[in-house]
């Protein structure tokens, strides 16, 4: 018989109950829904090349990028199964133009949470079959429970965040997240539906070798980026580095956690903002980079302590091993 871990998904969020910030079973319930909802979409994405939900949707999101019909479908099912079991009372995802008031069958606003989703991550590879993602972040509200959420319960920074993570539709499922505590991941198995404890204590290798960056825009990077990717090419010690770039931000992110690599996606001349979504991509993946022993920042500042202004502000991001973000940071403030 092979080797397996037989500890549960399930299993796990039951006995880490008492670890959480502030435990009362209500967050517990909450990862049991994303758990739910991720079954749901894996099995859509499993199935994409004949349901006919490949191609665009039709329309465009808020940011005028071209939904595409599993975007939609993700979104609907991770929304139906957050405001099904009365766990948050809003949600803001990356497909919605606004955030949603979420309320319980009793038409109160009871939940304590807020959860922000971006519900299908590089959502322009399923048409190629490539590995596609979740993302999520958990805080807690800050204005009054009982009544209806207001954006600031949103505009939160992201060292308020309770709980993070992200699943990977990729050659297996996975879901890894934390809660404060260190990094998680779970794989599923297929034939049962059920995730199990695969990758306890994730930790981002201190330094690494990948570099992971949409190089066709290099014209367009800044100069302290020019200089860090020729660094990462230069013959010199353990360098060059390999390239890896697959476009999905879970991906791309997932691989260099285990293997240690930087993913940067920095501003270009055309937007200095980068492309990246603070509230939905970058404050979720900076907080599990860093319970795993990594760095994530703007390139100057740490992506968890910028105060954010508007649900779907972009920000540079430059993530992963921490000597290699350090790296770049120097040539950042250097040539800034
Ligand atoms: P999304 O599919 O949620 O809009 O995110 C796409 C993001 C991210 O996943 C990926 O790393 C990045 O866009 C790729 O952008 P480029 O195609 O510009 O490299
Ligand atoms: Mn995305
Ligand atoms: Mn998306």
């Amino acid at each position: 018989m092979e080797d397996q871990s037989f500890q549960t998904l399930g299993e796990f969020i039951i006995d880490k109950q008492e670890d959480f910030m502030y435990s009362t079973g209500e967050l517990s319930r909450l990862l049991s829904a994303i758990r739910l909802a991720s079954k749901m979409v894996n099995r859509q994405v499993n199935k994409a090349g004949i349901a006919n939900i490949i191609g665009k949707a039709g329309n465009d999101n808020i940011q005028g990028e071209a939904q595409q019909k599993l975007d939609v479908l993700a979104n609907e099912i991770f929304i139906e199964a957050l405001s099904q079991r009365e766990v948050v009372c809003g949600i803001a995802s990356e497909e919605n133009d606004d955030f949603m008031q979420i309320r319980t069958s009793h038409n109160a606003h009871l939940g304590k949470y807020v959860v922000l989703i971006d519900p299908l991550d590089g959502s322009s590879n399923i048409d190629v079959n490539v590995s596609v993602g979740t993302i999520f972040s958990i805080y807690r509200r800050v204005s009054e429970p009982g009544t209806p959420v207001v954006l600031e319960d949103f505009l939160q920074k992201g060292v308020n965040q309770v709980a993070a993570g992200y699943v990977v539709y990729g050659s297996s499922t996975m879901i890894v997240f934390t809660t404060g505590n260190g990094v998680n991941g779970f794989t599923l198995d297929p034939s049962l539906g059920t995730y199990y404890l695969s990758h306890p204590n994730m930790q981002f290798p201190k330094s690494g070798n990948i570099y992971s960056i949409n190089e066709g825009n290099y014209a367009k990077f800044p100069q302290g980026v020019k200089k860090y990717l020729k660094y990462c090419q230069q013959e010199e010690g353990d360098r060059p580095y390999t390239s890896r770039y697959i476009g999905s931000l879970v991906s791309d992110f997932h691989r260099n956690m285990i293997k240690g690599g930087i993913y940067i996606y920095p501003s270009t001349s055309q937007s200095p903002n980068g492309k990246l979504r603070l509230l939905y991509e970058c404050n979720p993946m900076a907080f599990i980079t860093e319970q795993a022993g990594g760095k994530c920042t703007d390139g100057f500042q740490r992506i968890m302590e910028i105060e954010p202004t508007e649900l779907h502000q972009r920000v540079p991001f430059f993530c992963g091993s921490t000597t290699m973000v350090d790296k770049a940071e120097e040539f950042m403030r250097e040539l800034e």
